[in-house]
């Protein structure tokens, strides 16, 4: 953890942002709990920026990626508006220089008001639970108004952000596969400059799975493994894909194109969890638990309050296959250092 003091101040902020997006834990010394906007005589407001200079509609800020996309933009100096469903709720986001547009996806003129004036989006709306209809509604629905909004605004670049296993194979495996798949097609029909990513899951200390995982290797006396755990996943650090969105705001080469992300590693869930107690020094035995059986504590966690991530439909996804790259495209493209697995569960430990 690294203390900062002034971190309120003139350079303060450009310190903290930067420190945030190469993966630093830090904590301002503030004289105020939750200090106001984070420089409030420096950071230029955006309606006084000079026009055309490029304002970014960000969606999903609030949500556990959107924080480090928010730093990895701030730190590379461009201006960010936020659409948020509650600002109460997005204070923090105001502290780190963020115009907040209150904002639903649900609600197609909300999104026409926020986009006034800007010329990139960024787009990290999704819901992973929720009845079908919801998935329809937010995802479906509120991107194709979204970028219908962002075409009549004329924006001049479209980041969007998928998951890795959207195919037109996996589609109707669950709703959240459809929904992301149709985003695409959505994104990729408009006629307007984009690039996608897909990326395998996105670990971090502060959201995610795995600070879940993490929690469950603590405390269960046997680390509970799903099916054969001969499955392979390629986790990536959120820092890192945050970056990606950073440079993908300009670069001339990542236009009109998908990319799968991943991080170095790609292992399976019995070495993910051989890894993940290692770091943590842990010696607890692991067991394999049938699917089925997952299934049936499934069907009673997705009813408990507080969006426990163990789904019915998680299994259905974990079941399906590998969650790994399958070409090198965005390794190519943009020459990214990325943070390697066994520091990933270190720094999150
Ligand atoms: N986490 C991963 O491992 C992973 C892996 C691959 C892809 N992704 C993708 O990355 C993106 C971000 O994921 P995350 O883990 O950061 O998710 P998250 O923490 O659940 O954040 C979701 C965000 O979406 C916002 N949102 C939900 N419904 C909305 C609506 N109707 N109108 C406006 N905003 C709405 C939430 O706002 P509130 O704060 O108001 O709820 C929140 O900011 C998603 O597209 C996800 O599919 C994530």
């Amino acid at each position: 953890m690294i203390l900062v003091t002034g971190g309120t101040g003139f350079v303060g902020p450009k310190i903290v942002h930067a420190l945030r997006a190469t993966g630093g834990e830090v904590r301002v010394l503030a004289r105020l709990e939750v200090p106001g906007p984070a420089r409030p005589d420096a950071e230029p407001l955006l309606a006084e920026l000079p026009a055309g200079a490029g304002v970014i509609l960000l969606t999903g800020g609030t949500g556990f990626v959107g924080g480090h996309v928010v730093h990895a933009l701030r730190a590379r100096d461009y201006a960010v508006r936020a659409l948020v469903r509650e600002p109460a709720k997005a204070a923090k986001l105001e502290s780190w220089g963020v115009e907040l547009a209150r904002g639903d996806m649900t609600d197609a003129e909300s999104l026409r008001r926020a986009l006034e004036g800007c010329d990139v989006v960024v787009h990290l709306v999704a819901i992973r639970q929720g009845k079908e209809e919801a998935f329809e509604r937010i995802m479906i629905r509120g991107t194709r108004e979204l970028v219908a909004a962002a075409k009549d605004a004329g924006v001049r670049r479209f980041v969007h952000m998928s998951a890795l296993g959207t195919g037109e194979d996996t589609k109707d495996l669950v709703p959240y596969y459809r929904g992301k798949w149709e985003m695409e097609q959505t994104v990729n029909g408009a006629g307007i400059e984009h690039v996608v990513f897909r990326p395998s899951f996105v670990f971090g200390r502060d959201g995610g799975i795995l600070p879940t995982f993490r929690k469950l290797a603590r405390i269960a006396p046997v680390t509970p493994i799903i099916g054969s755990g001969r499955q392979r996943i390629q986790p990536i650090w959120a820092d890192d894909v945050a970056a990606y969105f950073a440079e993908a705001i300009d670069k001339p080469e990542a236009a009109n194109r998908t990319f799968e992300l991943g991080g170095p590693d790609a292992v399976t869930w019995n070495e993910f969890w051989a890894r993940l107690k290692r770091v943590l020094g842990l010696r607890r035995p692991s067991v394999h638990v049938p699917v089925g059986l997952m299934r049936a504590n499934a069907l009673v966690t997705e009813r408990l309050p507080g969006n426990i991530p163990l789904t019915r439909d998680l299994l259905t996804m974990l079941e399906h296959g590998d969650n790994v790259v399958t070409n090198d495209d965005a390794e190519n493209t943009f020459a990214l250092p990325l943070v390697p697995l066994d520091e990933q569960l270190r720094r999150a430990a």
